[in-house]
């Protein structure tokens, strides 16, 4: 990098522009370029030797990384079965989420298993923390607190004490002052994830980062940092809902696209073993519009309900609102069953939901999607009993009561003994055999 040229960052997504412009090319948002210092003291010549870099074949044996599991399972099965040591782990999500809680809960959980547990918050005073503790009932685990946002401070601690985990909330508050930037600054965030990263991998310290997703471009958000970790977590919820999806999108040492998924209740963090049940709203009577998906989130089975209204519009383009869901999906889904299956959705507005909250991002769950277009069009209900596509999820819904199932041809049907299975050559078999068109 030329030491005179400043470069401009875009803080919610970390690309590199050469100058300042209103939008990023690269994730699409407003107003979230800044100029970043350049750096003053890069390497000026590389003239020096360094030392050889130790070389290995591919074949030599690695044993699986030792893992420490917390006890809360919904946790350590996005971490991919438990802690790794020395890996450094980002938890993103918007303020007020419930980071904290969680971070607070989880190291309590490991510190009772005998993980050496150091909790540094940068946003709260130790007594703020200890009476959220007070409240969750955690004042009894030998956790390790600490309230400073001076990096150099905190590294110098960290060294001392040499805890299995340290836990940092947040990155945005914690400053190096090496770096001549304001906290929570594209420069100060990264130098500082920077400097926990390499400590982590150094000295054999587990490092989870908390990480505020921010709307403005004032303070970086967690996707400046997500390439240095080996783990990526979001915390996710809709508000005026009480549970909280945390979901992997990257992980080193586990699948991605784990889930856990907790209820947030006046005591902290409950975690919800079966969330099939809470994604589902009260399925007593047949209600036109609804259908019930049995999707796969990460390892698990879960079923969600698709809820659609259909509705004369008055809009020359009519709406397509969608939540939870793809909206270019829909779209497709909408263009299939108007040009093969001969049902016309125009002059309609559709409305599509996830109940719960729940986001749906599997191409199967399409059936499930058109079987809540035409129920809501047609004013059918499904039966309540009945869920649509399944394969080998046959086996959750069964253990939840559903009795028949409509899936495309050709899939496994394992796990569904007792149930009525249907398996469709096509759409339009479907739409013939559930509403009598087509
Ligand atoms: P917090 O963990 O502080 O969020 P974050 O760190 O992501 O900003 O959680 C804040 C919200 O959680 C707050 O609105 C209060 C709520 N909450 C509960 O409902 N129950 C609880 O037991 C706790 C500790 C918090
Ligand atoms: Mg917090």
């Amino acid at each position: 990098m030329s030491k005179s040229a400043p470069t401009f960052t875009c803080t919610a997504c970390g690309t590199l522009h050469k100058k300042w412009q209103g939008r990023c090319e690269g994730c699409g948002a407003w107003n979230s370029i800044v100029e970043e210092a350049p750096l003053s003291a890069g390497p000026k010549a590389l003239g020096a030797r360094g030392r050889m870099v130790p070389l290995t074949d591919l074949a030599t044996e690695e044993a699986p990384p030792p893992r420490a599991g917390s006890g809360m399972e919904e946790l350590d099965r996005v971490l991919g079965g438990g802690l790794v040591p020395a890996s450094a782990i980002l938890v993103g999500g918007d303020p007020g989420i419930g980071k904290s809680t969680l971070l607070l809960q989880a190291a309590a959980s490991f510190a009772r298993r005998g993980v050496g547990c150091l909790y540094i918050s940068g946003e709260e005073a130790s007594a703020q923390v200890r009476m959220r503790a007070q409240r969750l009932g955690l004042t009894e685990s030998p956790v390790r607190l600490g309230a400073e946002t001076n990096l150099r401070d905190i590294l110098t601690t960290l060294e001392a004490e040499r805890p299995a985990l340290a836990i940092i909330d947040s990155i945005q508050t914690m400053w190096l002052d090496t770096v001549e930037a304001a906290p929570g600054s594209v420069s100060q965030v990264r130098a500082a994830a920077h400097e926990l990263v390499t400590f982590a991998k150094r000295r054999g310290v587990a490092i989870i980062l908390v990480g505020h997703v921010t709307k403005e471009g004032q303070i970086a958000g967690p996707r400046v940092v997500e390439h240095m970790v080996d783990t990526v977590l979001y915390f996710e919820g809709e508000r005026g809902h009480q549970f909280r999806i945390l979901r992997a999108v990257k992980n080193r040492f586990g699948p991605a696209d784990e889930i856990g998924v907790f209820e947030m209740t006046g005591a902290g963090l409950a975690q919800v073993s079966n969330p099939s049940a809470l994604f589902l709203s009260s399925r007593d009577t047949p209600a036109p519009g609804s259908a019930v998906f049995a999707g796969i989130e990460g390892t698990r089975p879960v079923l969600t309900e698709i809820q659609a209204l259909v509705a004369p519009s008055t809009l020359a383009s009519p709406r397509r609102t969608v939540v939870g869901l793809d909206s270019g999906r829909v779209s497709t889904i909408l263009a299939v069953l108007e040009a093969r299956c001969g049902i016309p959705f125009a002059g309609l507005d559709v409305f599509l939901n996830v109940a719960g909250g729940m986001r749906v991002t599997e191409p199967a769950a399409d059936l499930a999607v058109a079987g809540a277009l035409l129920s809501a069009r047609e004013d059918v209900a499904i039966p309540p009993d009945m869920v649509l596509f399944a394969e080998n999820r046959l086996k959750e819904a069964s253990k939840l009561g559903f009795q028949q199932a409509t899936l495309p041809k050709g899939s496994k049907t394992g796990g569904g003994e007792g149930m009525k299975v249907r398996q469709m050559d096509d759409l339009t078999a479907f739409v013939g055999e559930m509403f009598g068109a087509g």
